[in-house]
């Protein structure tokens, strides 16, 4: 899982890296990624691709520093943003529009004119009145928008309710039974080019199952459009794919895409699509630890407290969603290990980052919390007034400083005292 991370001689290593080093030269808490195994990742999806006509798109969500986005260009990554400022982001990465696809529940006038602006791929349209507005932005700017529907293919994706967006109770995605009429509409406004159909049902999925469930429901929509004359020339199958955190099993890259491959090919009107993803977690996910260094071992009667020095801030998820991260010495000691609750210096009970760990550790070590790549740094805050951490990448035995710890200062910069 995370085979970018070893041990040699009772240290950690980040790809030929010593933790030590990146915690003495950037101090703690801080974010370590490793190129390898971000580029192994993606290529792993390229491979099942080979051959194919797929753009296998990069949710920037789940990460999305300039660096993490720069690297997966470079790879032949599309993008799949759902703000204007992410789309600032690929530009401001050196990335083309042209690979970009839109989603969103919310786009504002200003993010659809800058995107038709740009020339992006395509807009993942999720309601009639979107639908409506991006048709009336484009008029205006003498432009035609490129429109996928977001169908809501109403699959149960068994994942956490936050993260689940395939429901028929979610707020994502037009509904299966009215998207054929949504689609027909959308054929009679100005402004609009339908090019595609889009899913994604959510996030952390283990199963291939709800993949091809989804993929059903789409199918069925893709020839009943094409009996009312609207041909598509896309089909976006959304992310969701699960990685190992706490011993998953989440089917490989590869062993997904074939089977969806499998019911694509199978079928002589989708067959001739161009196919899409839209992947954050499982390219980015276990290629990310956050490196944090323990302040105090306070015992108290009920629960020993191992308290460090990153918090809830910096790694949302467990207080969020009650996520599971391992956590793991960087050097491991001999010791007895005790049961610890790994919390930060939030003031919060729920500033918590692992519950009964095991660990054997004295106050000044350091620890990794596992498979913080994705929606860590990108849910991370200023609660409490703390600086955000850096984001070092590392490659072979060199350390890269893409993001610097925020100075203090910047975190008001934009407050002004009262006048008088
Ligand atoms: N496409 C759309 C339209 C999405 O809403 C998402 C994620 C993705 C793609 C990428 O999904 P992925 O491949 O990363 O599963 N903060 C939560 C996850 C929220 C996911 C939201 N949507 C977490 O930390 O678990």
């Amino acid at each position: 899982m995370n085979d970018w991370i070893s041990d040699r001689n009772g240290t950690l290593y980040a790809e030929d890296v010593p933790l030590t080093a990146i915690a003495q030269q950037f101090g703690t808490p801080a974010y370590v990624y490793s190129r390898a195994a971000i580029r192994s990742a993606f290529a792993e999806f390229s491979q099942a691709c080979a051959g194919r006509r797929v753009l296998v798109c990069y949710a920037l969500k789940a990460n999305s520093n300039l660096a993490v986005i720069d690297l997966l260009a470079r790879e032949g990554a599309g993008f799949d943003i759902v703000s204007g400022g992410e789309l600032q982001r690929v530009l401001a990465a050196g990335a083309s529009p042209s690979r970009v696809v839109f989603s969103g529940v919310g786009k504002s006038e200003s993010e659809m004119q800058m995107a038709l602006e740009h020339g992006v791929r395509c807009f993942n349209v999720e309601s009639e009145t979107e639908l409506h507005r991006l048709s009336r932005v484009a008029q205006s700017m003498g432009k035609l928008a490129p429109v996928s529907i977001r169908v809501n293919p109403d699959v149960d994706a068994g994942t956490h309710p936050y993260i689940s967006t395939g429901l028929r109770e979610n707020k994502f995605g037009i509904s299966h039974e009215h998207a054929v009429s949504v689609y027909r509409e959308a054929a009679t406004l100005p402004g609009l080019k339908i090019v595609g159909i889009d899913c994604h049902i959510g996030s952390q999925i283990t199963e291939i199952a709800p993949f091809v469930a989804a993929l059903d429901k789409l199918a069925e929509l893709v020839a009943e459009l094409a009996s009312h004359g609207i041909r598509l020339a896309h089909l976006d199958l959304g992310g969701g794919l699960g990685i190992d955190y706490d011993g998953e099993q989440p089917p490989s890259r590869k062993a997904m895409l074939d089977a969806l491959f499998a019911r694509i090919d199978a079928d002589p009107t989708l067959r001739e699509l161009e196919v899409m993803f839209e992947f954050g977690r499982s390219i980015v996910g276990n290629a990310g630890l956050l490196l944090t260094r323990v302040e105090y071992l306070k015992p108290t009667p009920a629960k020993n407290f191992a308290i460090v020095d990153a918090a809830m801030n910096d790694l949302m998820r467990p207080a969020l969603y009650e996520a599971f991260h391992r956590i793991v010495p960087v050097a491991p000691r001999a010791g007895q290990p005790q049961s610890y609750d790994v919390v930060g210096p939030v003031c919060e009970s729920g500033d918590w980052l692992g519950r009964d760990r095991l660990l054997a550790i004295e106050e000044g070590d350091l620890l990794a919390i596992l498979s913080a790549g994705a929606y860590g740094m990108a849910m991370s805050s200023n609660y409490n007034t703390r600086p955000r951490p850096p984001e070092i990448m590392v490659d072979g035995d060199a350390m890269h400083l893409i993001r610097a710890r925020e100075p203090v200062e910047s975190l008001y910069d934009l407050e002004t005292r009262l006048p008088g």
